[in-house]
C-alpha cells in the first residue's frame, strides 16, 4: 500500500514544466508572489492580471525529483494529504484562470479564500516537517 501510494504521488506531484534549478522553496516563494498578485488584483479589479497570476499558480514548476523522494520518504503515508493539499490549491487556481473574467467578485473572492486555507493548511501540517529536510 505505501509503495503505492509513494508512486501515484510521485507522478501526481510530476508537473512537466520544472527548470533544471527548481526547488520547493523557490516554487514555493514564486506561489508567494502570484498569490500576492491576486490580492492586489481583487482589489483594483484588474481581471487579467488575476488570470495570469492564477494561470502561473496552477501551471507551477514541478518539485524535482530529489526532493520529491525526500518529501515522500519523511512524510510515510502522509504524502497522500501532502498531495491532496496541492490538488486543491491547482483546482482552485484552474478554476481561476478560467473564470477569473466573467466570474462575480464574490466568487472570485471566495476561491481566493479557500485557495488561501489549502496553501496554510499544508503549511501547519506540513512545512515544519518538510523544510529541515530540504536544507
Ligand atoms: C502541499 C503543501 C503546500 C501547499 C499546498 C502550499 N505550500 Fe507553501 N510551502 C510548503 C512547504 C513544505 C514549504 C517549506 C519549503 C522549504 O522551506 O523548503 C512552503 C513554503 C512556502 C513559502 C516560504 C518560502 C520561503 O522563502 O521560505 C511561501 C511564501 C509559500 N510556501 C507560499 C505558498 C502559497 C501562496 C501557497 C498557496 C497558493 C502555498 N504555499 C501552498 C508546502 C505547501
Amino acid at each position: 500500500m505505501r509503495k503505492i501510494v509513494f508512486f501515484i504521488t510521485l507522478v501526481c506531484l510530476a508537473v512537466p514544466v520544472g527548470a533544471a534549478e527548481d526547488n520547493l522553496k523557490n516554487i514555493m516563494q514564486g506561489l508567494g508572489h502570484n498569490f500576492a498578485q491576486i490580492v492586489d488584483a481583487l482589489l483594483v479589479g484588474d481581471r487579467e492580471q488575476l488570470v495570469q497570476a492564477a494561470g502561473k499558480i496552477a501551471q507551477h514548476p514541478e518539485i524535482p525529483a530529489y526532493q520529491r523522494i525526500l518529501i515522500a520518504e519523511e512524510l510515510g503515508e502522509k504524502i497522500a494529504q501532502f498531495a491532496q493539499f496541492d490538488q486543491v490549491v491547482h483546482s482552485l487556481s484552474l478554476g481561476l484562470q478560467e473564470t477569473g473574467l466573467v466570474a462575480t467578485e464574490a466568487e472570485l473572492l471566495a476561491s481566493t479564500q479557500e485557495m488561501l486555507t489549502a496553501c496554510l493548511s499544508c503549511h501547519t501540517a506540513y512545512k515544519g516537517r518538510i523544510s529541515p529536510i530540504l536544507e
